[in-house]
């Protein structure tokens, strides 16, 4: 097994009376897509936040790179980047511009080249020159993919990036995200309600219940364990009965 470059602990969150993260264990391996699914309220976005040093754990360990994310935090997210349809760039920038904000706060190096290449990746360089609060919300989740490869991380999580996307941006992104991990050794945490593409782009799945890990595996295990004929019936199970 390679050395992980994400491995969790144990985490736990608790907000006040709510344990919404619980003894959570698991690690990310070098270019491999690790899916996290679950019911809404499941603990998935809280994980993700967890890994970002956005929220603090209420206990538990995560190592980056070999490294305690407490202590090297900010050494850890130069190399790791975030994208979620849900989180908006600033309204008053043009596409561009955004992704020039991001180049900079990231310390990369060849800007412009390496904007160029992302707006390229997304077909987005026909709006480069757009203002933010003027994009369709799928243009706005292309510009967060965009703004999510500019370091070139080792580790991106990528919070149901393509809820808004029509079919064939979401499919030529799932087509993207799979050659980038093959090609640069790239790790992906990846959430979606999408159960089908859940189970096409995931090389392992962890299923979140309750904040607790309550199966996980390769799609067509995790499929077989639980009797279901697809990953959408298990995923039913669960969120109805309680349990697979
Ligand atoms: N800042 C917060 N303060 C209080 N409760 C929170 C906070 N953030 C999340 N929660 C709660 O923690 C639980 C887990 O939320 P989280 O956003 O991680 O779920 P999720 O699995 O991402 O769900 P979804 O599929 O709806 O995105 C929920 O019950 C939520 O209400
Ligand atoms: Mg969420």
């Amino acid at each position: 097994m390679p050395e992980a470059v994400v491995e969790i602990k144990g985490l736990t969150k608790d907000f006040k009376t709510l344990r919404a993260v619980d003894d959570v264990s698991f690690c990310i391996y070098p270019g491999e897509i690790l899916g996290l699914l679950g019911p809404n309220g499941a603990g998935k976005t809280t994980i993700i936040h967890m890994i970002l040093g956005l929220t603090t754990p209420t206990s538990g360990e995560i190592r980056m790179f070999g490294c305690d994310l407490k202590k090297t935090r900010q050494a850890c997210v130069q190399n790791a980047n975030f994208s979620s349809t849900y989180v908006s760039m600033p309204n008053s920038l043009t596409v561009k511009e955004c992704l020039k904000v991001f180049a900079r706060l990231y310390k990369v190096k060849n800007r412009n080249k390496r904007i160029t290449e992302v707006l390229n990746i997304f077909e987005i360089e026909d709006i480069q020159n757009h203002m933010v609060r003027t994009l369709s919300s799928g243009q706005q989740t292309r510009l967060n993919l965009a703004k999510s490869l500019i370091n070139s991380p080792k580790i991106l999580l990528l919070d149901e990036p393509t809820a808004s996307l029509d079919p064939d941006i979401a499919d030529k992104t799932r087509t993207m995200l799979r050659s980038i991990t093959r090609e640069r050794n790239i790790s992906i945490l990846y959430t979606s309600h999408n159960m089908k593409e859940m189970e096409e782009i995931s090389d392992r799945l962890i299923f979140l219940h309750h904040g607790k890990i309550i199966a996980q595996g390769k799609p067509k295990e995790v499929i077989k364990n639980y009797r279901g004929k697809n990953l959408e019936e298990v995923f039913l199970k669960v969120a109805r009965e309680g349990h697979p």
